[in-house]
């Protein structure tokens, strides 16, 4: 039978990239979204991906939401956390709102996430959970004291999981993109980001397949020896 697997944020950008090429390897696929009705019905009827809607800054409704996803599918075994928002400010401009926002969704999204499918991981003694951190939570990034913030404390997330899943034969691994070109890059004024770009020794925005290559290595028996790393896949923008 094959392995369930659950992206969160997954009917635009990386998700949608990493859903699809973990259904082409054989997954049993369903993806998580928090607001873009449109996108996900777009997505479901384009790949055949089951969309579930919650917001991963909300515990309760994670524990709702895997439980509809585990009645239809099966108990997740594969969890890739990568539901993410920017809200961007020169930091003498950034609210509390803005702060608590990003934390919300960025870091404790991947508690409220892990937290309910984590016993019956260890339980089975097989998971693999996958954390979309960031470049900019390993070197920080003007305007992203937020984003930065939640992304690095997705990073010692991953290596204290790490340490506590291994016996119970869970990897937990972190993956960093550089920039990839998704709606949230786009975003970016487009001055600022050429200026980004000319910084990334290979001369491009990263494509949101690069990240999913990494997540189905990550998932496959082929990684079992590997947990708590940070896997950055930059165009060499950062060598962490
Ligand atoms: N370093 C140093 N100074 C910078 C700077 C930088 N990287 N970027 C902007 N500044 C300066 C500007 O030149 C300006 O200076 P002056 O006031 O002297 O002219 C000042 O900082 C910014 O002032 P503004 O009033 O223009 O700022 P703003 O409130 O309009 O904010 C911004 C603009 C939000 C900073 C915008 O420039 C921006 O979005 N920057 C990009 C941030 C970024 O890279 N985000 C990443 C998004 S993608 C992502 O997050 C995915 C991922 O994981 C990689």
């Amino acid at each position: 039978m094959s392995k369930v697997a659950l992206v969160t944020g997954g009917t635009r950008g990386i998700g949608a990239s990493i859903a699809k090429a973990l259904k082409e390897a054989g997954y049993s696929v369903a993806v998580n979204f928090a607001g873009n009705e449109d996108a996900a019905k777009k997505f479901s009827d384009e790949t055949g991906i089951s969309s579930y809607k919650w917001s991963v800054a909300d515990y309760d409704d994670c524990v709702e939401g895997i439980a509809r996803v585990e009645a239809d599918l099966g108990p997740v075994e594969v969890l890739v956390n990568n539901a993410g928002i920017t809200r961007d400010a020169p930091f003498h401009k950034m609210t509390r709102e803005q702060w608590d926002e990003v934390i919300g969704t960025n870091l404790s999204g991947i508690f409220n996430m892990t937290h309910p499918l984590w016993s019956g991981m260890k339980s089975r003694k097989f998971g693999r959970v996958i954390n979309i951190s960031s470049i900019n939570g390993q070197k920080g990034q003007f305007a992203q004291a937020n984003y930065a913030a939640a992304k690095a404390g997705d990073i010692g997330f991953t290596k204290s999981l790490a340490q506590e899943g291994a016996r119970a034969n869970i990897t937990v691994n972190a993956i960093c993109p550089g920039y990839i070109a998704t709606d949230m890059v786009m975003a970016v004024p487009e001055k600022v980001r050429e200026s980004i770009i000319s910084t990334i020794p290979v001369g491009r925005l990263g494509e949101p397949e690069d990240i999913a290559r990494c997540v189905v290595f990550l998932a496959s028996d082929d990684a079992g020896f590997i947990t708590g790393a940070t896997l950055s896949a930059n165009g060499g923008q950062y060598l962490a």
